[in-house]
């Protein structure tokens, strides 16, 4: 006699969670070398509609047979209705075959994914940007975006750190937020050249360079996991509050919503509750910074 196993009844994704898990394909439109290491790709738009992301999300990003990986967007919002573009260092498998394709090869996204910056609430605030290395990758949407709405914020102070001079990213965009009236940038390497006449050390040393007015500013950084707790120091020592200072805590991350547990702090999935984060939200995680 046979007898029919029982199956668990599995539920059919609906559409919306198909569209979680399934990537659109998207053409690279364009490609430039920004350093060594790093790339700034330029997509066409998922079925011609704008990601309609917030700086500070992520997509998964997918090339056939080799896998999927995290990454910001870095173009704007305000500057995506055409295109939109991500900024990827070559480091492992994903990323090196990303940079190996070429103007017209397509690859597949999730997303955008994630918690981004309350670009809401910067409104009529100071704001104190304080990118490290890569991490200027999605802070440079943010800082794009209040460019392009330059009118509803206070001062905008960049702080912006690299290994070497050679490690600066998006270098014609520095220069034309330098030239900018009211854009105050200040770099720094860790390690000059012969070439450099700035300012050397880590991104800590160009805090003295800068004042500011605690109770209207808000801080947004992004960099290695290390320089969050000098950062933070310099930015508890200039008096800015921890619900003001929003920072970007990139997790390893699989599914990029809330499916996988690879990104778990504690009990807060990062890839869903971040993986953007006040400092107020996280200072009680365990292993959070
Ligand atoms: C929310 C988020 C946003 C990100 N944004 C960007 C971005 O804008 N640009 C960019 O270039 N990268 C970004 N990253 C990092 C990027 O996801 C990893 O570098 C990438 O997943 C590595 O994949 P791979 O297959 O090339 O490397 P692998 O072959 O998987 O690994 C190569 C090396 O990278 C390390 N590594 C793998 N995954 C990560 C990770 N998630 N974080 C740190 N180290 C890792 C491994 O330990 C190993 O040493 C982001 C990560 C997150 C979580
Ligand atoms: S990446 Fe899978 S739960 Fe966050």
């Amino acid at each position: 006699m046979i007898i029919a196993a029982s199956h668990p009844t599995v539920a059919e994704p609906t559409l919306d969670e198909r569209q979680l898990y399934l990537p659109t394909f998207v053409r690279i439109l364009d490609i430039k070398p920004l350093t060594d290491l790093e790339k700034v790709f330029t997509f066409e738009l998922p079925n011609g509609r704008p990601l309609g992301h917030r700086p500070g999300q992520f997509i998964e990003v997918s090339v056939l047979g080799v896998g999927e990986a995290p990454i910001s967007i870095s173009s704007s919002p305000s500057r995506s209705n055409k295109s939109f573009e991500l900024c990827v260092r070559r480091v492992g498998d994903v990323t090196s075959a990303l940079h190996s394709l070429k103007p017209g090869d397509k690859v597949g996204i999730r997303g955008p994914f994630g918690r981004g910056f309350p670009f809401e609430k910067f409104r009529g605030k100071d704001l104190l940007f304080t990118p490290g290395g890569l991490g200027l990758a999605p802070l440079r949407s943010l800082i794009n975006q209040v460019i392009d709405e330059r009118a509803m914020f206070g001062r905008v102070v960049i702080l912006y750190g690299a290994r070497n001079p050679g490690e600066l990213l998006f270098k014609d965009e520095l220069k034309h937020w330098d030239e900018m009236e009211d854009v105050e940038l200040y770099l720094t390497v860790d390690r000059g050249d012969d070439s450099w006449t700035g300012n050397t050390g880590v991104i800590t040393t160009l805090f003295r360079h800068i004042s500011v007015y605690p109770r209207n500013t808000v801080a947004a950084t992004c960099g290695p996991p290390i320089m969050y707790r000098f950062v933070l120091m310099e930015l508890f020592g200039k008096g800015i509050s921890e619900g003001n200072i929003w920072l970007s805590l990139e997790r390893r991350m699989k599914c990029g919503v809330g499916k996988c547990g690879h990104c778990q702090i504690n009990n807060v999935y990062a890839c869903q509750s971040g993986p953007v984060f006040s400092y107020k939200e996280i200072k009680g995680l365990e292993e959070a910074l």
